[in-house]
């Protein structure tokens, strides 16, 4: 369980967060909704610690998070698989090497004690999981950007982690593709039960794989709730969003 109450935020005077309040249950997929630049991504690394908001709480599985000390965040992190905004895999290292970096962290401070067979077996089952069996030796310049996503998918469950983030999963991947990560998104929750957020401004893909949405825009939470009860609020601003988003985004043929 994931509670956010009233997160404030602002850069150089700025506000970017002016009082957000989010809860994510356990083993549900929130998808957070918002139009570019409204916050989203710093609302996420709010939750790892690695930004602080000027006010307001964030707690995970009833601890909070902004009172933490580095070894507290460091076990905290251990529990999040993170899927960046980009794919962010290093260029010079393989495929399974970029995978194996999330366990090579953690070994060297003992806090996974796993030896390199146990390593290149777990490396081995995330990349199958995202479907991407004996592709280990593959240098990422030479995968297309959908598989390059499988990467960091596989390299963000590597550590069997209990909540997953997902920054824009499917930004800049073609329809298809991005059809795939979605199918896969549903199947990690499936396969490993965990509870995630997923940050997006694709309301398509929103609804394949939300069971419920929150709507941030002007740095608060507009709504939160299914589909049913966002889709049909009476929230002037809520219904003007959907149908913006919806009217801006693909047209699909079926
Ligand atoms: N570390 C930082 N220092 C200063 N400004 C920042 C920092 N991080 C984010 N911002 C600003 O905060 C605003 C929100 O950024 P954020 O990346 O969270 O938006 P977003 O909702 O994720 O947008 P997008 O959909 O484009 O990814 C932006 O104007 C950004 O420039
Ligand atoms: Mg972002």
């Amino acid at each position: 369980m994931i509670t956010i109450r009233d997160i404030r935020k602002s850069f150089d005077e700025r506000p970017v967060l002016r009082g957000v309040s989010i809860d994510v249950r356990d083993r549900e997929t929130l998808v957070v909704l918002g139009r570019s630049g409204g916050g989203k991504s710093v609302m996420l690394k709010m939750i790892l610690g690695l930004l602080r908001p000027d006010s307001g709480s964030i707690s995970v599985d009833g601890i909070d998070v902004l009172s933490m000390t580095y070894p507290r965040l460091r076990e905290l992190r251990f529990k999040f698989g993170f899927l960046f905004q980009g794919a962010a895999l290093f260029d010079s290292l393989t495929v399974g090497e970029n995978v194996a970096l999330a366990l090579r962290r953690g070994r060297a401070k003992d806090e996974l004690e796993l030896n390199e067979s146990e390593i290149a077996d777990r490396v081995s089952y995330s990349l199958e999981v995202v479907g991407l069996k004996n592709t280990e030796r593959a240098m990422p310049a030479n995968l297309s950007g959908g598989m390059k996503k499988r990467v960091g998918l596989a390299r963000a469950i590597v550590p069997s982690p209990r909540y997953m983030l997902y920054d824009e999963p499917t930004t800049g991947l073609d329809m298809e593709t991005a059809d795939e990560i979605n199918v896969l998104i549903n199947d990690l929750r499936t396969k490993l039960g965990v509870t995630s957020i997923v940050v997006t401004h694709d309301i398509h893909s929103a609804f394949v794989v939300g069971d419920r949405f929150a709507i941030l825009d002007g740095g608060i939470t507009l709504t939160t709730g299914t589909r049913a009860e966002i889709e049909s609020s009476t929230n002037e601003d809520v219904r003007k969003y959907i149908s913006s988003s919806l009217s801006t985004s693909r047209t699909r043929l079926t």
